[in-house]
């Protein structure tokens, strides 16, 4: 049976503030509108999956009640996905797990998007320089060689218990069989829309009938089963080879891409060596580059290390601090960090205990600093859509991974015959120095296109670890919103460590996100009462309300050594604890 709890699961946190935590949560019912539904709880004392989306997280728990580890979970659980999160999670996008063996030794799998061997800089810009609109977002070009499918066979080959395919069989009957549309998957066609209906086999599954799919209709993807059902007979041959491999180089070609059947052939999962910093005693390990998440997240948290957390998770100071910090590190993200396969990331050098001082004593505690004035510091001499599940095992296991496809429904681009929709992650290069990106970001050589580079990423999937390494670690999480993740990530974490938090709390409270350009503090509604508001302008900050800000599922364990389960609220996920 399934232990479901209806709200409040608490993580007993080793932490100096506890009067503060109560003060919060009575400040945070007092304060909170309600956030829709309230998402299930879940918690368990032998395994635990959070995903965005509910048969998904079934699919991994049943695997875990089968003996499969955390890594069996975690594949079936991307497979599920990729059929149930079409607007996310898809096998046509790319990805970063962090995975915590029985042992607590840590290990990055980076199966990010690589550029074609043809893609060159000068595809995406006009003859004046200035990129031309579109292109890498809604064209062949905006597509990355996919590297989930090779990721997870690399995941169940490493870590793997069950058979390969056990764990692609409840993706296969999803596809084949259909699942009900569901509110977010409704909410994802928002912005995708128009890009689908550029794509004739992208409308015809996506777009059945009139319209945008309406809640509880039943989407099927034959031809998704027939290729999961290829990958499952064949593993990663059955993508990156054969049918499946002509499809989609002959559809990228077709829409003006560069793709060919060699950069498939040649693609490659690497092993990183995660980063790892401490947080008030915490020892909390994330991604490496090419991912910008895990650096710009430890920067962060030891900038706030170096200041007393201000009374009040929501107050003005709080809040302001935590912008301040923000800008600082996403400056920084937009000179130094790239694929570490083609230039030089100085990693050790931006989370130098002085660096990261000196960028922290900069901070006034009663005035914003413009962006204009915050430059990429000198760290040395020299020079949506997203989906991100957590799991955890009975010993203590878990992976942290987040897939992509970029934004909603990735290119709007489906590969011919194939049912798989593809990404269009070459919108996270810096087209051109200083242009923004879909998420106005911007960057310069460090993360230019090159061929076979891989774009600079924000996925941050961490996993923190109490002081002493226990057989079980102290949080699993990681969320989607491109920029917006590395904040979200943060943000949890202060939650639980600073201001005391259960983990569900941590997670539906309201966040707050700076990115150092644009120059604002953007803001979840209910994160900024208007007497907050009113001082923080007065500080000199700019604001404006975003939506939702990140999607954090997240897995905890007690010292008891029950894992709890959190899913966000903000898109609907689902915890399930393993029966
Ligand atoms: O890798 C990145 O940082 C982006 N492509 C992630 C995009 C994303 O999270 C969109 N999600 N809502």
């Amino acid at each position: 049976m399934r232990d479901n709890v209806e709200s409040r699961v608490i993580i007993p946190v080793q932490n100096p503030r506890k009067i503060l935590a109560l003060a919060v949560s009575v400040w945070l019912c007092a304060t909170a509108p309600s956030f829709g539904a309230d998402p299930a709880a879940a918690d368990s004392p032998r395994g635990m999956v959070v995903s965005p989306e509910a048969h998904a997280s079934r699919v991994g728990a049943e695997v875990l009640a089968e003996g499969g580890t955390a890594a069996d979970a975690a594949v079936a659980v991307a497979f599920a996905l990729a059929v149930t999160n079409p607007q996310a999670g898809g096998i046509g996008g790319g990805g970063f797990l962090l995975y915590r063996d029985e042992h607590g030794n840590h290990t990055a799998l980076d199966f990010r998007e690589t550029a074609p061997e043809g893609l060159t800089p000068d595809r995406f810009v006009d003859e004046s320089g200035k990129p031309v609109p579109g292109l890498s977002l809604e064209t062949g070009l905006a597509v990355g060689v996919p590297g989930v499918v090779a990721g997870l066979a690399e995941i169940h080959e490493r870590w793997g218990v069950l058979p390969w395919k056990r764990l692609i069989e409840p993706a296969i009957g999803l596809a084949r069989d259909g699942f009900p549309v569901y509110p977010d998957l409704v909410r994802a066609y928002g912005s995708a829309e128009k890009r689908l209906r550029l794509d004739e086999r992208a409308t015809a599954i996506f777009l059945p009938g009139a319209g945008v799919p309406l809640r509880g209709r039943i989407l099927e993807q034959p031809q998704l089963a027939a290729t999961l059902e290829r990958i499952a007979r064949r593993g990663r041959a059955g993508f990156y080879e054969g049918p499946v491999a002509q499809a989609l180089v002959a559809t990228v070609q077709a829409r003006g891409g560069v793709m060919e059947l060699t950069d498939l052939g040649a693609y490659e999962v690497v092993e990183r060596e995660p980063v790892r910093g401490t947080y008030r005693g915490y020892r909390v390990v994330s991604f490496p580059p090419p991912s910008s998440g895990g650096i710009i997240l430890l920067q962060m948290l030891a900038m706030l290390e170096r200041f007393e957390m201000p009374e009040g998770y929501g107050a003005s100071d709080t809040i302001h601090l935590m912008a301040e910090i923000q800008r600082r590190a996403f400056a920084d993200r937009s000179k130094w960090l790239g694929d570490p396969d083609h230039v030089d990331v100085p990693v050790e050098r931006l989370l130098d205990s002085a660096y990261v001082a000196s960028r922290a004593s900069t901070i006034d505690r009663s005035r914003a600093t413009p962006s204009s004035e915050i430059l990429p510091g000198a760290p040395a001499a020299e020079g949506s859509d997203t989906a991100h599940f957590s799991v955890a095992d009975r010993s203590g296991r878990a992976a942290s991974l987040t897939t992509t496809l970029n934004t909603s429904f990735g290119s709007g681009i489906v590969a011919a015959g194939t049912g798989i929709v593809l990404n269009n992650e070459m919108d996270d290069f810096s087209l051109a120095p200083g242009v923004p990106n879909v998420y106005g970001l911007v960057g310069g050589e460090a993360n230019a296109v090159r061929p076979r580079k891989r774009p600079l990423s924000s996925m941050t999937p961490t996993i923190v670890e109490y002081a002493e390494t226990g057989k079980r670690p102290f949080l699993v999480l990681g969320s989607p919103g491109g920029p917006r993740i590395i904040n979200a990530v943060f943000q949890v974490l202060v939650n639980v460590i600073d201001h005391g938090m259960e983990l569900q709390e941590a997670v539906n409270a309201p966040r707050v996100h700076h990115q150092w350009i644009p120059d604002l503090i953007s803001y979840e509604e209910r994160a900024l009462p208007a007497d907050v508001r009113r001082a923080l302008r007065a500080m000199g900050h700019s604001l404006a309300t975003y939506e939702r800000i990140g999607n954090v599922n997240a897995i905890g364990a007690d010292e008891n050594g029950h894992w709890l389960g959190a899913a966000d609220p903000r898109k609907g996920g689902a915890a399930t604890g393993q029966p």
